[in-house]
């Protein structure tokens, strides 16, 4: 199965996208967190894209596309849930030509949709750790006591940077939901609002698994 996760920052994408990844035994490609293994290793492409994301703007195309193409002659050469991923109607496009060389295409597309206050109070509370990427929340979702002391606050969920992004995502990344609608493929929309665990039997439920 290939399924592309969309939502706004903080809609909970990464967050149903382990979920799913593990329930269905497909890699999660999740272009943010591959751009921010690039900056915490240090490589090339890590320090051009480190002052981009810091600013809640959108990395180039083509480094995103170098990234994907990777994994998907790789651990990703049967599916993938696609998480942050594509990010604007050119990403799609590539995205669309890159599975078509093995006769793929996106099978659904869950698009995670939340209000943008209940989006600026999760941010503030989001915490990751920087040893396994798994996210928590303060209050949602809190880390276990063995991790308390090592999970860290992302550079990019300052109120004001997190605002910034959303403008990002409705201008560049909105758009997708009617692209993917047009191109025939199942659009599917889950309340993102809800408890975790309900939102991801709600995503279970519509994917028929
Ligand atoms: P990226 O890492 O993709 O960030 P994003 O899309 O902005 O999404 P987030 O990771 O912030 O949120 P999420 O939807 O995954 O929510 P989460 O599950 O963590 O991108 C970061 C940057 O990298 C971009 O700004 C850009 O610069 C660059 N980039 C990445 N991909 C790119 C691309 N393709 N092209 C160009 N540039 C790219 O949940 C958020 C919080 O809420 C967590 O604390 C979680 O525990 C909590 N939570 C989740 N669900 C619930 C719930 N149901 N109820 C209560 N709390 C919840």
């Amino acid at each position: 199965m290939d399924l592309v996760l969309l939502g706004a920052p903080g809609a909970g994408k990464g967050t149903q996208g382990a979920l799913l990844a593990e329930k269905l035994g497909v890699p999660k490609i999740a272009t943010g967190d591959m751009l921010r293994d690039a900056v915490r290793q240090g490589t090339e492409l890590g320090r051009k894209a480190k002052q981009v994301m810091d600013a809640g703007q959108l990395v180039s195309d083509d480094i995103v596309l170098g990234l994907v193409r990777e994994r998907l002659s790789s651990d990703a050469a049967r599916g993938a849930i696609f998480d942050g991923y594509p990010r604007n109607v050119a990403q799609a496009r590539s995205l669309e030509g890159l599975l078509g060389e093995t006769g793929r295409r996106i099978d659904a597309v869950v698009y995670i949709d939340v209000d943008d206050d209940a989006i600026v109070r999760r941010m503030s509370g989001r915490r990751t750790d920087p040893d396994t990427g798994v996210v928590y929340h303060v209050e949602h979702n809190p880390p276990p006591a063995e991790v308390a002391d090592r999970v860290v606050q992302r550079e990019d969920d300052r109120e004001e940077t997190v605002r910034h992004r959303l403008e990002v995502y409705r201008q560049n990344t909105a758009p997708l939901v009617d692209h993917y609608r047009q191109a025939g493929v199942p659009v599917h929309t889950v309340d993102g609002g809800q408890p975790i665990d309900a939102v991801q039997g709600e995503i279970l439920g519509l994917l028929g698994k």
